[in-house]
């Protein structure tokens, strides 16, 4: 066997690559998922599955019953003393949930309740039943303070947490002067709510230990920075660290960061000798992992009577518990999405004892966007423009920010291809003026953009002698696809049908990948996969003594000039393994990157009730080269739903009394059912970025969601002449919005 590694970069734009040369027979087609089958009939093993009939002991995790205090006392006696517990672990320095990709320093509680529901200990037992049991009877004293429960309360005290995803300050020109002298202006403060990401599969983990080296089966997006997390919070090398973590149910950003069932679960496995298994309940996730933060945002835009926006500025306040500095950087998108000399960007974040915020979908857009789309819907309707001629009169040359030429950017074409496709023209002239029996009709738009985000990745594809291929990388699939695109870039670089290709994925013994999330994932860890099958094709030219340029990989035929040779024959009984490596070059750097979309929507608002009924969704997107056109589809009805979610009924609910998360399940927090959902539209334009990654493509997942909830409210505001800037838009917002302008429908 010949082994190699092959390092690649884009230090600038591609040319025509092997993609481009290749038929194309199978990559950005709408192949099955690759694990589907298994999914379907119960053979994934997600992490809690695993030692199934082994002797494994359960974890119960136990709760802070109070906000905010400082730990006097637990007593684990009665609790001990229940037939079939085994241990409780207590440890002072445990860890809580990791805040973001980005920190590898879990916070130790070190005696402090920082908020309701967080982990404070453990108990185990031979059964799940008795663990729950017994984690009633523990004993917790807490010496209770007084706990900063509501965001709103704590705004005055808001302050620069320095930079983070973004910088916290961004500033070009004189805002304040642009502003104040320009012709038309918009000055309005929008509010979001706290948001869970209820994935599917709860937190879990099971932990086994042999001698001093640890194999943890867990559920975690990030698996090369999750190791060392692991390690760091149990003291011990990341080299005695295995994580085991093929099939995840759902990440949406909480599982970024290592949880605290896995450090739970390897100290208790630790303790008694024996393999632990730890699952979170739905109410612990909600409670005791992370959340969204909520968000005060003030819009300001100024223009001229022309539709030129000439300030701009978006000043952002969220909260987090104290001693993290992560805030959504929900003016993400204002930084390069509209032209105006005059701009200004702030966020500041004040205190709370409320749980962890963190990332969660499209971080920054998903929210920041619901003001800034609306703002820009209202400020149209002021210069008496239609909303995408008003988005189009300020649609910049360059990033206005740095002033970096865009990579690409489709944004204009997504809104008149959308504008096209879902009838735009026919939208109601003014607010309330179309009603279908009890029912007011409104069509409502908004612009979406994600940045786009490359990270480096690595993967090793093996070409045996026997035509099959195997890709092993640490790369994660949170359901968003990724066994199948990557099986479908190797396929597609070496010439071979699909069912030649396994993927292997999630095992931290194999190549450091960039994991999932920020919708990096499937450029970064795709683009390590190209890497690598063009080192094979390199390997095999090297054989045949031709040039690779000139070399193609087909049908198991290795063609170069008149030359064709059956790649087994040059494998001659030999498999080639290359490790691939991507690193974004200075083509990333030189360029701004961004993917772009627009959505479309139309609403029926009942003129008794306020009820809002979503009738159609369209959102058409431009995200350089799609991998595979079915998962790349269905990537954007999750983020579409997750819109109207964030829309209409997705709120966390925190009692400012005790900091209480009161809806913490899903039946109180509302994500949208199928009931919710009308028949959703996607339309993906063909693009090549040919900056942003060998594979041309950018960051898909995150754009659906960016800027959907906008174009829901901005809907509703047509159908009802209702604008409601304190989302989620619920019915008795509308009600109130008729009676106070007593425009009652
Ligand atoms: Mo995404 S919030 O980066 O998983």
């Amino acid at each position: 066997m010949s082994a190699t590694t092959k390092t690649m970069q884009n230090n600038e734009r591609l040319g025509e690559t092997r993609l481009d040369r290749g038929s194309l027979a199978v990559l950005g087609k709408g192949v099955d998922r690759y694990e589907g089958p298994l999914k379907v009939s119960g053979r994934a093993t997600y992490a809690y599955e695993n030692l199934r009939g082994r002797d494994v002991a359960y974890g119960y995790l136990v709760t802070s019953g109070v906000g905010s205090g400082t730990i006097k006392r637990i007593d684990t006696m009665k609790a001990m003393s229940l037939a079939g517990v085994l241990h409780v672990v207590v440890d002072d320095t445990a860890p809580r949930a990791s805040a973001d990709p980005n920190d590898n320093k879990p916070a130790s509680i070190k005696g402090a309740v920082t908020h309701f529901g967080q982990p404070l200990c453990m108990v185990v037992a031979t059964s799940f039943e008795i663990a729950r049991e017994a984690a009633a009877l523990v004993e917790i004293e807490v010496e209770p303070a007084e706990g900063k429960y509501d965001l709103q309360e704590e705004k005055e005290k808001a302050y620069d947490p320095g930079d983070g995803t973004m910088p916290s300050t961004v500033k070009k020109g004189a805002f304040d002067k642009a502003f104040g002298t320009a012709e038309v202006t918009l000055d309005a403060t929008y509010t979001t709510p706290s948001q869970s990401h209820s994935a599917m599969e709860p937190h879990a983990a099971v932990a086994v230990w042999d001698e001093d080296e640890l194999t943890l089966y867990g559920c975690y997006q990030l698996v090369s920075t999750n190791v060392p997390q692991l390690a760091k919070a149990l003291g011990i090398s990341a080299s005695k660290v295995r994580l085991v973590n093929p099939y995840i149910g759902g990440g949406f950003g909480g599982k970024l960061g290592i949880g605290p069932e896995s450090v739970f679960a390897a100290m208790a496995a630790k303790a008694i000798g024996r393999p632990v298994k730890v699952a979170l309940t739905r109410q612990q996730v909600y409670q005791g992992t992370s959340r969204r933060s909520d968000t005060i945002q003030r819009v300001r835009i100024g223009a001229g009577k022309d539709g030129r926006i000439t300030a701009i500025a978006h000043d952002i306040i969220t909260g987090n518990t104290r001693g993290d500095d992560f805030f959504e950087p929900a003016g993400i998108s204002t930084e390069f999405l509209y032209a105006g000399e005059n701009r200004q960007i702030t966020h500041r974040k004040a205190d709370v004892n409320i749980l962890l915020s963190s990332s969660m979908r499209a971080p920054g857009e998903a929210v920041g966007m619901l003001a800034t789309e609306n703002a820009m819907d209202e400020m149209a309707e002021k210069l008496g423009l239609d909303p995408i001629e008003f988005r189009k009169r300020n649609e910049p040359e360059v990033d206005p920010q740095e002033g970096l030429p865009f990579s690409s950017r489709m944004l204009v074409e997504c809104m008149d291809e959308g504008a096209q496709r879902f009838g735009w023209d026919r939208r109601p002239a003014t607010p309330m003026s179309r009603r279908e029996g009890e029912w007011l009709i409104g069509y409502g738009m908004s612009a979406a953009s994600r940045k786009n985000l490359v990270q480096q990745s690595a993967a090793k594809v093996t070409l045996g002698a026997d035509g099959h291929a195997l890709v092993e990388t640490d790369m994660t699939d949170i359901g968003t696809g990724t066994y199948t695109i990557l099986q479908q870039i190797a396929a597609e670089m070496l010439g071979l049908p699909l069912d030649h290709v396994d993927v292997k994925l999630g095992d931290s013994k194999s190549p450091q990948a960039s994991g999932s999330g920020g919708s990096w994932g499937a450029n970064s860890s795709g683009s390590s996969v190209y890497a690598a099958c063009e080192g094979i094709a390199e390997a095999i030219a090297q054989r045949l003594d031709v040039s690779v340029e000139h070399l193609t990989l087909k049908d198991g035929m290795a063609t170069a000039g008149n030359k064709r040779t059956p790649i087994a024959e040059v494998l001659a009984g030999e498999s080639i393994e290359v490790t691939g490596t991507y690193k974004p070059g200075k083509a990333f750097k030189e360029t701004h990157q961004a993917s772009y979309g627009a959505h479309f929507c139309e609403v029926a608002v009942n003129a008794v009730t306020g009820e809002t009924r979503i009738r159609r969704l369209m959102t058409v997107a431009a995200a350089g080269r799609i991998l595979n056109e079915k998962t790349a589809t269905s990537q954007c009805y999750g983020g579409q739903i997750f819109g109207i979610g964030s829309a209409l009924t997705e709120e966390l609910v925190i009692d400012p009394r005790t900091g209480l998360m009161v809806n913490h399940d899903l039946a109180e927090y509302h994500v949208p059912v199928n009931a919710d959902v009308p028949q959703l539209e996607v339309v993906l334009l063909p693009e090549r970025d040919t900056a942003a990654g060998l594979l041309a493509g950018k960051g898909i997942g995150e754009l659906a969601i960016s800027g959907v909830g906008a174009a829901v409210t901005n809907a509703v505001y047509n159908a009802t002449g209702v604008r409601v800037r304190d989302y989620p838009m619920t019915l008795d917002k509308v009600l109130a919005g008729w009676a106070k302008t007593s425009k009652a429908a």
